[in-house]
């Protein structure tokens, strides 16, 4: 059976594309903070799922997930994702911030891909596909961490995926506009907060400037995320696929 280890699990993208690779026969190893409840719903719909806590941040964690993966003997996907950063102007972000989202976003990612890679190596290839934003490409004011080290992860993917293609292991990335989950809530009470108006004048704005004029869902996102971990993806590596209902283009 093809294993699938996706962190940032529990809630929205992260939780509908573990759905997807569970309708797709994967067995999933299943990472956040606390993914007793995610694990327990897959469960309870059929899905074969186990969960390890911790935070992407921390070495320990990585370690967990490379002992869960190697308990099931081969790796075929990888999902890197984990909750966004604080909304806040540049100049108010400090270097214990800086730091510390660096730790998550772009050292805690690339040290789970370094462990794993000897597994997928063994399994034949594998797919990798991190969860990155559309302020990659179009920096948002406030929202500077994001930005910022998004942008360092997506280039040293590029680079995984340069020295690891010839070995079969494909590695791109998903940057989403605006998806319906909890983040856009947290998202829209900061910005709301930062500019002096109401959460839903922010959400009337936002939808206005999306061509597709609505939210995306987290399924829609999804989609697209378990085509790239899939085998179906067979030639297309060192890519970001923007599912932004066309506002970055
Ligand atoms: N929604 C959007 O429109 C949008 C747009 C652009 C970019 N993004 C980015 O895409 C990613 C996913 O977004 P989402 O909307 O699906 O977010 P979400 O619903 O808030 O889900 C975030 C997931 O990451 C887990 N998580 C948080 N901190 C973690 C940590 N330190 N280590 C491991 N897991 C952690 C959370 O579970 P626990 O709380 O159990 O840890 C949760 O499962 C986020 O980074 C977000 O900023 C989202």
């Amino acid at each position: 059976m093809r294993v699938a280890l996706l962190t940032g699990a529990s809630s929205g993208m992260g939780f509908a594309v573990a759905r997807r690779m569970g309708e797709e026969g994967y067995s999933l190893i299943l990472n956040s903070r606390d993914p007793s409840e995610a694990v327990r719903r897959l469960e309870a719909e059929g899905y074969k799922a186990v969960g390890v806590p911790g935070d992407l941040a921390e070495p320990v964690t990585a370690e967990a997930l490379l002992r869960a993966a190697e308990r099931f003997g081969r790796l075929d996907a990888l999902l890197l994702n984990h909750g966004g950063p604080p909304v806040k102007p540049l100049l108010e972000i400090s270097e214990e911030e800086w730091r510390r989202y660096f730790e998550l976003m772009v050292v805690g990612p690339l040290r789970l891909l370094r462990l794993l890679v000897p597994l997928f190596r063994r399994s034949g290839g594998g797919r990798v596909v991190a969860i990155t934003s559309f302020t990659t490409k179009s920096p948002y004011p406030g929202a500077g961490l994001s930005n910022s080290l998004r942008a360092a992860l997506l280039n040293a993917l590029k680079t995984a995926a340069l020295e690891l293609g010839p070995e079969g292991i494909l590695v791109n990335a998903v940057a989403p506009g605006y998806i319906l989950t909890e983040r856009i809530a947290e998202w829209n009470r900061a910005h709301a907060e930062r500019e002096g108006v109401t959460e839903e004048e922010i959400a009337r704005r936002t939808t206005a400037s999306i061509p597709l004029r609505r939210y995306g869902k987290p399924e829609e996102a999804a989609e697209v995320a378990v085509f790239l971990l899939s085998p179906r993806n067979g030639y297309l590596t060192g890519q970001q696929v923007l599912v932004d209902g066309g506002l970055a283009v």
